[in-house]
This record gives C-alpha cells, sequence and structure tokens, in this order.
C-alpha cells in the first residue's frame, strides 16, 4: 500500500497522520450502547418454516454458479430455532443490545396485502419471542426492516425498479411498528440501499442481478422513498425508540490530478444517498459518462422523482446508521485504486482513521445530521475455515474504535456501536466461505465458540472503553 495521504484529497495538513493513539485507554459517553448485528437471510435458516414466503435471495441461491460454494441459505447458523441459545450467548459476553433483520417474507408472504395477500402471524410471533428475549435480558434491540430478502412475487413485478415497492414496503413496516409498538427499540428501514442498487440491480453479483444500471438508478430513488415512507408510518403509529436508514459509506481519495473524478466517485457512493435522506435533494455529478460517475441515464433518473418525494425522503430521523468498511481511491481515468491493504472479503481497503474522517465529516457537511449510529464495521477471517484466535479482526475492532472515540472526544454525536457480526454466518455471493463473526459457528453441530475479538470486545463493552 502506498501511502495515500501525500497526494490525495483531502488535504495533507486535514489527514490524520499526526495522530497519536493515546496511552490510556480512550472512554466512551456514560449510555453508549454496544452491539452486534446480523440479518434475517444469513443466519436464520428453517426458510420453509412457519409460512415464510419466497425471497429474491432464495431463488438467486438456488441458480447454478450464483453462490460460490454453491450453499443456500438453510441452515446457515440456525438462528430461527437456536435464538434463546444465542441471546445467551450474548448476555455471557456482555453484549447491550442486537441488530437483527426482520424477514419481509415471514411477515408478508406474497409481498402484497391487497389481492389475496395476508399478514403471517406466525412470523409476527417470531419476533415478538426475540424481542421479548432481549428485553428480558436487559438487552436493546435494534431492528432492521429490510436486510435484502424481497418477498419474490415483488420481483417479479419489477422490485425497486418500480415504485409500487415503496408502498409495499411502507404497508409491511407499518404491520411491523404496529406489532411492536410498544417496544423501545432502534428502528433501521432500509440496509445499504447502495448494494441493492448497484450490485443487485445494476450489477449481477447479488439478486435479483438485473446488470442494467438505470434499473439500478431506479431502485436507489424507490429504496429511498421506501425509506422516507416508512418513517411517516412510524410516526403516524406512534412508534417508540428511534428511526433511520443504514448507509454504506466510505471515505474517496483521489490520486494526484483526480480531484474531480474523486468528487464525483464521492457523489455517487455517498452524497447520492447523504443529499436525498439529509438536505432533500439529489446531487447533480453522480450520474454521467465522465471518471467517476455511475453511467446511467440522468434524465431517466430525474424523471423518476415525482413532486414531493423528496419532502418524503428527507422528513427528519432520529439516527443515522453508518456501516463502515473501508475507503476507496480512484485515479483520473476514473480506475480505482487499491491504496490500503485489503482484506480477505476481496473488496475491502482497510484503513481505521478512514472511520474517524467518515464520523467528523457528517456533521460538518451536514449540520442538520441526527446522532450516529456504527450499525456494522468488520472483517471477515483470512482463513475460510475459520478462527478462534483471530488476531486480525480484534486489531481492526481496536483501531476502528480508537478512532471511532477520537471522533467522539471531537464532539461527533455517536451513540451505539454494532461489530458485524454475531456469528459466522451466509455472506451472499461468497456463501459460507467467508466467517465475519466475532463468534465462531461449526457447522457440522452448529456449536458455537468466541472468538479472541469476542472475548476482547467483551472487556470494551464492560469497561465502555477502548484500550490503546
Ligand atoms: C454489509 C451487509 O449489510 C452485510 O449483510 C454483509 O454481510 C456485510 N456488509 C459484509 O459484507
Amino acid at each position: 500500500p502506498t501511502d495515500a495521504t501525500t497526494d490525495t484529497t483531502p488535504a495533507p495538513e486535514q489527514t490524520p497522520t499526526a495522530w497519536a493513539v493515546p496511552a490510556e485507554p480512550m472512554r466512551f459517553p456514560q449510555g453508549f450502547v454496544w452491539g452486534s448485528a446480523t440479518s434475517a437471510f444469513q443466519v436464520e435458516g428453517s426458510s420453509t418454516a412457519d409460512g415464510r414466503g419466497v425471497s429474491i435471495w432464495d431463488t438467486f441461491a438456488a441458480q447454478p454458479g450464483r453462490i460460490d460454494d454453491g450453499s443456500t441459505a438453510d441452515p446457515t447458523a440456525d438462528q430461527y430455532r437456536r435464538w434463546e441459545s444465542d441471546l445467551d450467548l450474548m448476555v455471557d459476553l456482555g453484549l447491550q443490545a442486537y441488530r437483527f433483520s426482520i424477514s419481509w417474507p415471514r411477515i408478508v408472504p406474497t409481498g402484497y396485502l391487497t389481492g389475496g395477500g395476508e399478514v403471517n402471524q406466525k412470523g409476527l410471533d417470531h419476533y415478538r419471542r426475540l424481542v421479548d428475549g432481549l428485553l428480558d435480558r436487559g438487552m436493546h434491540p435494534a431492528i432492521t426492516l429490510y436486510h435484502w430478502d424481497l418477498p419474490q412475487p415483488l420481483q417479479d413485478a419489477g422490485g425497486w425498479a418500480v415504485r409500487d415497492t415503496a408502498d409495499r414496503f411502507a404497508d409491511y413496516a407499518a404491520v411491523v411498528f404496529e406489532s411492536l409498538r410498544d417496544v423501545d427499540a432502534t428502528w433501521l428501514t432500509i440496509n445499504e440501499p447502495k448494494t441493492t442498487a448497484m450490485v443487485g440491480y445494476a450489477g449481477t453479483e447479488h439478486a435479483p442481478a438485473l446488470g442494467d444500471i438505470d434499473a439500478g438508478l431506479a431502485a436507489v430513488h424507490h429504496q429511498l422513498l421506501a425509506h422516507g415512507k416508512a418513517v411517516q408510518a412510524f410516526r403516524e403509529i406512534g412508534g417508540r425508540g428511534g428511526i433511520g436508514i443504514a448507509l454504506n459509506l466510505m471515505p474517496v481519495y483521489g490520486a494526484a490530478g483526480a480531484e474531480l473524478a474523486a468528487d464525483r466517485l464521492d457523489a455517487a457512493e455517498n452524497r447520492l444517498y447523504l443529499d436525498p435522506v439529509l438536505r432533500g435533494t439529489y446531487p447533480d455529478e453522480a450520474v454521467g459518462d465522465k471518471p467517476g460517475q455511475l453511467r446511467g441515464d440522468r434524465a431517466a433518473f430525474e424523471a423518476l422523482v415525482q413532486p414531493g418525494d423528496l419532502e418524503t425522503i428527507s422528513q427528519p430521523c432520529d439516527l443515522l446508521a453508518v456501516q463502515y468498511y473501508g475507503v476507496a481511491g480512484i485515479d483520473k481515468t476514473g480506475a480505482w485504486l487499491q491504496l490500503y491493504p485489503p482484506s480477505s472479503a476481496g473488496w475491502q481497503q482497510v484503513h481505521a482513521e478512514g472511520l474517524y474522517e467518515l464520523l467528523v465529516r457528517l456533521p460538518a457537511d451536514y449540520p442538520d445530521v441526527p446522532p450516529l449510529v456504527i450499525s456494522e464495521n468488520g472483517i471477515p477471517d483470512p482463513d475460510a475455515q475459520g478462527q478462534i484466535d483471530d488476531p486480525q479482526r480484534l486489531d481492526f475492532l481496536r483501531t476502528h474504535l480508537q478512532q471511532a472515540a477520537r471522533a467522539v472526544a471531537e464532539g461527533v454525536d455517536l451513540q451505539q456501536y454494532y461489530a458485524w457480526s454475531f456469528v459466522d454466518n451466509f455472506e451472499w455471493a461468497r456463501g459460507m466461505t467467508q466467517r465475519w463473526g466475532i463468534v465462531h459457528v461449526d457447522y457440522d453441530t452448529q456449536r458455537r465458540t468466541p472468538k479472541s475479538s469476542a472475548r476482547w470486545y467483551s472487556q470494551v463493552v464492560r469497561t465502555n472503553a477502548v484500550p490503546p
């Protein structure tokens, strides 16, 4: 890796090279919430239990060649059946919160609440038990409503490329809000709209694998609209706790002479999501045919935006959830650069200071940004078989938490942190070949073993501080 700070943006004097880790543990504010995260499709298994419908990821994973090891997400970590012992393990580790997602096809198996579509009470009952299990153990639920498992019938009608899906999501969200109305939770509407839009609709690595950039841009707008409509439903129903969207964001560094390309890539990667949610506008630079831009039809994208949409998307939220995995680099031709060490994920450039830069940037660029939550942060084990002793993950968590603490010390209002992931699980197109858990899963026996990073994290939680 080269020294990216010499010829990149931001200017060298703004880069964190001068910062040294303090010798004493860095404390977090009182009341800071510590947890770990998963998502339904990745950990639950039991894909036909209790009336669950089919999602686009069931369809995709069943197609030959889509998933590296041919695995489906059943049984993966079998958490639909093992949730109680998993919650007990979280308590053993001292974790204070659990971020999980609700499977839309368990709640509304056909995706529609009209034309014969119904709410599946058994699905609601499952999540009620899970939430009560958390509350009984004194833990805080952080509940994601959409973590990529769209009901297949909605995809058959166009999925996120069509506007109707935003309304179907709002219907589903309202059902969940009613059902858990008494629960003081952290609610996350849509998980990583960028990944769904760019990898699933513009790309072909994720479901529904359309390979159509304009469908991808439509999926951006309709997911953001779905977020806004769900927030409206939450307010109307009088849901408790706080609500926001979970965005995967990354600082972008340009090589010498690539400042404009870097700015456009920042628009495509970050501002395309931040601006509509926090300002009610789309950035001009994200779409076009210049280096760094998304090569879609800008007029077609703009034509999707109906009067009132941006007001819906930008209505006030209680929090902004950030998922941080690393940074991006770009040269003036638009080629992406590897500036920092990769993880075995294949796409990560590991750079802890990037988290600090991102956290301080948000309130600087968006003065009205609500309190921040880090809803995901992590790396896979370098050994595909998984490790109980995982010094790389421990180091990753330590350095990133130090940078988070640094931002907090400078006044950034960060309130919660969730390590990705609680247990090893189904890593999308990588199947079971990448292990992201702080807890190891033996897939033959489903035995859980906390890795050394989990033991270390447990101490962080207990002391509310990150050691040097
Ligand atoms: C982000 C996604 O939300 C999550 O599902 C995934 O497993 C991690 N990144 C790691 O790739």
